[in-house]
């Protein structure tokens, strides 16, 4: 009997590797610092229900991922969000229709993530602090200090900065890891007792401290009680105001959007401020995905490729390609 593969990250990129190396029929087991699922693509559940914080919604333009949102699609993961679009640029709001397709999970966002995990066995509020060989074997070490294993292969599938310290056994991965910088967003949710009135439920935002902002409830399936709102920071504003405390941070957005939405905004009843440090890269890569195949160790996310939903999801495809390979 083999030993097992190790997934670490269980966002859509090693999710997406965890379900094509388990439809080859291999073991797999998967590890995440967090209580849940889904990474950039979780929904934090609030007293106003749940808000998509991190991921708003996602395009899919490779034929491959066209495929499988179709097939999401069927089994009633996904639904299109057609937003009243807009864009402001110097502070002047107008409308933005477009043709493009966007997607999002139904009834939240994670319910992606959390039906792609299914059965498969994991280990959630564990945080792995090193990969190491020992013998013909992989192990992993928590911060806890537990050690998990024997394992054939490992696949980290975490953000860049994660990932490079997690690849120490493979210096020329780490040392392709380590140069990806992230950057941050900071992301606040506003919930109003009566709802706004305007017609904007999605806004691409320049030349302001916000680049994005969504009606949360206007997207299909969710359960919000209040007009619920999700604003984010631009990543040079979200740079200069990492440390603020989240009340400074939901003040100055707040008044960054009730400035630019165009219709009276009264103080909302719920607030709430997350800060994401590794929100995306800042540049695209065409890596498909990092791999030491003697080895037996491979990096895989959305910094692999497009710093999108879709690139993540590729890049989790294409490290369980070449790890298939490798075997056969
Ligand atoms: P992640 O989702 O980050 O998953 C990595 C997982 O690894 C996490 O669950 C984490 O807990 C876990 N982990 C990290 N370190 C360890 C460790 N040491 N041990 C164990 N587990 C660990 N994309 C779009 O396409 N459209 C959008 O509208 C969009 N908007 C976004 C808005 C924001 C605010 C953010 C933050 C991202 C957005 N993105 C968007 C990007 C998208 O969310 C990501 O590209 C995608 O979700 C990345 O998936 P991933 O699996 O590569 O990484
Ligand atoms: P997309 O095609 O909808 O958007 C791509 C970009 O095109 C937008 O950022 C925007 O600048 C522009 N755009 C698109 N439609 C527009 C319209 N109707 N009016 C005005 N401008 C428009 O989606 P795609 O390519 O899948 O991009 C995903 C989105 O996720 C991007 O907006 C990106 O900024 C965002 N994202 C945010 C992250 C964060 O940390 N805040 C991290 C990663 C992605």
């Amino acid at each position: 009997m083999n030993a097992p593969i190790a997934i670490i990250g269980t966002g859509i990129a090693g999710l997406s590797a965890a379900q094509a190396l388990h439809a080859a029929g291999q073991e797999v087991q998967l590890f995440d610092k967090s209580r849940g699922s889904g990474g950039r693509m979780a929904s934090k559940r609030s007293d106003v229900g749940s808000l998509d914080l991190g991921t708003q919604y996602f395009t899919a333009r490779d034929r491959r991922f066209v495929e499988v949102v179709q097939q999401w699609l069927t089994r009633g993961w996904v639904a299109e969000w057609t937003p009243g679009m807009y864009h402001a640029k110097d502070g002047q709001l107008s409308a933005s229709p477009d043709e493009q397709v966007r997607w999002v999970g139904t009834p939240r966002m994670s319910a992606i993530t959390r039906a792609l995990l299914g059965a498969l066995p994991v280990h959630f509020a564990c945080r792995i602090t090193e990969v190491f060989r020992g013998g013909s074997h992989w192990s992993l070490q928590d911060a806890e200090g537990c050690s998990h294993g024997p394992f054939s292969h490992v696949v980290i599938a975490t953000p860049a900065p994660q990932a490079s310290a997690l690849l120490a056994a493979a210096p020329k991965l780490a040392g392709a890891a380590a140069s990806v910088i992230m950057e941050p967003t900071w992301a606040v949710a506003l919930g109003f007792d009566t709802p706004l009135e305007t017609k904007v439920e999605g806004c691409f935002v320049q030349d302001s401290p916000l680049d994005w902002l969504a009606r949360n409830r206007s997207k299909p399936g969710r359960d919000n009680r209040l007009d619920t709102w999700v604003l984010h920071a631009s990543s040079a504003w979200s740079k200069q105001h990492l440390d603020l405390p989240k009340d400074t941070v939901i003040e100055q957005l707040h008044g960054a959007f009730a400035e630019l939405i165009g219709c009276a905004v009264p103080p909302p009843s719920f607030t709430l401020a997350h800060r994401w440090l590794y929100a995306r890269p800042a540049q695209a890569h065409q890596w498909g995905a990092l791999a030491d195949a003697d080895l037996g160790l491979y990096a895989c996310g959305d910094w692999c490729l497009s710093g999108r939903v879709e690139g993540a999801w590729l890049s989790g495809q294409d490290a369980a390609r070449r790890l298939l390979e490798h075997l056969a």
